[in-house]
């Protein structure tokens, strides 16, 4: 344990300062010489600080790849931060931390990973390096939301008596909607296989900081797990932590993997801005979060007068209104809600700080709820179909929360003059089903091993389809909805037909897909013959 003036200490920040007030010539990289170059010139006024601190390797300021000095001081300070036994900066966000674990927990080709089929796409990439097999897992969808959120202890323990020969188990807690679960039991089920537990929690850096949020994955009995600071805490962009503990992960290996995947020149800025991310919380501890829990809370208190918009939550945490009395429909609509709330167990937490909402009536997609935010002023993280996802974070103030409400506000005014009651209901049974998120699994729990590799299809192996011909076939491209990064389909993964009706419906509302050869969506890359990615 740290005390409090060792916590209060920023090593690498304080290091650069030093750095740059000595006032030394360079004869170093970066070539903009700490924005010397730049001296003249308005447009990099912005990037001239960033640039006086962004040095390398020299003398004195120690290395990402060796930590020996002021790096190792900071990831020790960031361990007793988080709960770790040894903590790793990233440079390259979750992204470069979980590519790093697969790499180390899968280091044969053809060792197998349990893991939940609605992962981050740097899963998948992770499987592709390691040339690993993945049993995929079903995650709980969550009947209300349709939303998936993570696998279920059963589906954990039977698919680890099935694969004895598994090398780790993989899940992600909280998804991007800030949706999870307790996971003290799932890691309790590795453990006594014999196998650690891996958990992308990208999006949850800030999870056990405050009474008010879940326990962090370190807290319930992850070993590895992978925090973007960047996106819940305060770094800049790109800056992400790995944490470690116990001795399940080969954590000599994981440090080849890491020097493997990061770059040789990491960003100082970065690394200094995970320095300070930590330091904040570190010092103020749950007082970090006090502003942001209080701009919550006037949302929460504003929210109660709101009917037009639904919030999401599991049961014990969701203060959702009743549904305005629109017919017998809806009546019956909240009592079936309610009935599946109480079994939930699936997805038992949510992040406050995640404001997922959709429209009540399903009039407005996500989409067009975003746009209408925007045109108020109010820019969310992302939309899907149905929802739209709005981030607060220990930097949020009050005022934040009550522009919101006067977006919202005014959202619900203009419809009520614009929409009947009539469209309103019609609305409320329109077929809202979110696709983001989709598991390809159904009925199964988990699927038979999946063989990963990096060989591209050969180009006459390949084919384009229209997207309405595909039902059956095996895709040969990757398609990814982003946000949130999660694959529909891998490389070798059969297209069912439910995912084509999927894809149309993405199709038609010009959601943005990585990874396509056809940006509009109309056509999709398929494998020639009816192979699986095994036999590709
Ligand atoms: C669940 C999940 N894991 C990992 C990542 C990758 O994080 P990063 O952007 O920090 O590389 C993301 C990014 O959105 C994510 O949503």
């Amino acid at each position: 344990m740290t005390n409090q003036s060792q916590s209060a200490q920023a090593p690498i920040m304080d290091a650069l300062l030093r750095y740059r007030e000595a006032g030394r010539a360079s004869f170093h990289v970066p070539g903009h010489k700490n924005g010397q170059l730049y001296r003249q010139e308005e447009i990099a006024r912005l990037l001239q600080d960033v640039m006086s601190i962004d040095v390398t390797e020299i003398s004195g300021m120690d290395d990402l790849h060796h930590p020996e000095d002021m790096i190792l001081e900071a990831q020790k300070l960031a361990a007793d931060c988080f709960g770790a036994e040894e903590s790793f900066f990233l440079v390259g966000g979750s992204t470069a931390g979980n590519l790093a674990l697969i790499l180390t927990v899968c280091s044969q080709p053809g060792d197998i990973l349990l893991v939940q089929r609605n992962v981050h796409k740097s899963v998948l990439h992770g499987l592709m390096l390691a040339g690993a097999r993945a049993v995929f897992l079903e995650p709980y969808i969550d009947p209300i939301s349709q939303l998936a959120s993570a696998p279920v202890d059963s589906t954990i323990r039977s698919a680890l008596a099935a694969y004895p020969e598994a090398k780790g188990v993989l899940i992600t807690v909280p998804n991007y909607y800030g949706m999870g679960l307790d996971i003290t039991a799932i890691a309790e089920i590795c453990h006594e296989a014999g196998v650690p537990l891996l958990v992308d929690e990208a999006h949850g850096a800030h999870y056990g900081l405050h009474p008010q949020l879940p326990a962090s994955a370190l807290a319930s009995g992850a070993d590895g797990v992978v925090q973007s600071t960047h996106k819940m805490l305060s770094a800049m962009t790109m800056g992400a932590m790995l944490h470690i503990q116990g001795e399940w992960i080969d954590r000599e290996l994981l440090r080849q993997r890491l020097a493997m995947l990061q770059s040789s020149s990491p960003s100082y800025p970065i690394m200094a801005s995970l320095d300070l991310a930590r330091r904040y919380v570190h010092i103020h501890r749950e007082q970090a979060f006090r502003e942001g829990m209080e701009a919550i809370r006037v949302f929460r208190e504003g929210w109660a007068g709101l009917t037009r918009f639904r919030l999401l939550g599991p049961a014990e945490v969701n203060n959702t209104p009743p549904i305005p009395q629109l017919g017998e429909a809806s009546k019956a609509e909240v009592q079936e809600s309610e009935s599946i709330l109480d079994s939930n167990p699936g997805y038992s937490t949510q992040d406050p700080f995640k404001v997922v909402i959709c429209d009540r009536y399903g009039v407005w997609s996500g989409y067009e709820l975003q746009e209408r935010l925007e045109q108020q002023g109010c820019i969310p993280e992302m939309s899907t179909e149905r929802y739209v996802v709005l981030l607060f974070s220990l930097a949020s103030v009050k005022e934040d929360a009550v522009r919101l409400l006067q977006a919202l506000e005014y959202l619900e005014k203009e419809s009520t003059i614009l929409l009947s009651a009539d469209v309103l209901c019609e609305g409320l049974h329109k077929d809202n089903h979110e696709v983001s998120t989709w598991n390809n699994l159904r009925a199964l729990n988990y699927s038979q091993p999946v063989q990963f590799h990096l060989q591209p299809p050969k180009k006459d192996q390949v084919e384009t389809v229209s997207l309405e011909l595909c039902d059956g076939r095996v895709a040969a491209e990757m398609v990814i909805p982003y946000p949130p990064g999660i694959p529909l389909l891998y490389p070798g993964e059969t297209i069912q037909a439910d995912i084509v009706e999927r894809l149309m419906k993405l199709q038609s509302t010009g959601a943005k897909c990585q990874g396509v050869a056809d940006p509009s969506m109309r056509t999709i890359r398929v494998y020639r013959d009816r192979i699986t990615s095994t036999d590709a």
